[in-house]
């Protein structure tokens, strides 16, 4: 039998633990900028302020795009904790659907909870497998979502 090994990656899953810890202390359920807000601390202290301008700019340059096209469906590959999803979600029309795809099941699972905090329209975090198993599932799945009344 083959003994798995621990891989260093998996010791700094605790950052995103306490990410979600610290979302849930500080943030108002259902007021998605709270959440947006506990998360933006999160990362300024983690990252000592460090690209916290260039992130900035990317958030208003993603605002901007939604307010500009306010789409009612809108696919995610990468949700990685959940920030965009829940900065995308909170701008688009009421009814519509963000499907964000996150291939790490930690992942999905945090962002799942933060998405659960911070918006409750719709969002569905799954699990992607890898490149070409996504390609393979995506299509009919995104199908059947996009047919759903929200
Ligand atoms: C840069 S992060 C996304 C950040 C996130 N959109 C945000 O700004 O809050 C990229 C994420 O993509 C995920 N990822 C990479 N390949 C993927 C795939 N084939 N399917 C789904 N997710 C994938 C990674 O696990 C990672 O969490």
């Amino acid at each position: 039998m083959t003994k798995k090994t621990v891989q260093q990656s998996e010791f700094d899953e605790l950052r995103e633990r306490s990410l979600l810890r610290h979302v849930i202390n500080t943030s108002t359920e259902g007021d998605a900028d709270s959440v947006m807000n506990a998360m933006d601390t999160f990362w300024d202290t983690y990252f000592n302020g460090e690209g916290t301008k260039e992130w900035r700019l990317r958030g208003n340059t993603l605002d901007s795009a939604i307010k500009q096209k306010s789409p009612k469906t809108a696919m995610e590959i990468g949700a990685y904790c959940g920030y965009t999803a829940v900065r995308m979600g909170r701008l688009m029309p009421a009814g519509s659907k963000l499907i964000s795809i996150e291939i790490d099941p930690l992942y999905a699972a945090i962002a799942t909870k933060v998405r659960a905090r911070g918006w409750n329209i719709f969002f569905s975090s799954r699990c992607a497998f890898n490149n070409s198993l996504f390609l393979f599932f995506a299509v009919p799945l995104l199908r059947r979502w996009w047919s759903t009344p929200a």
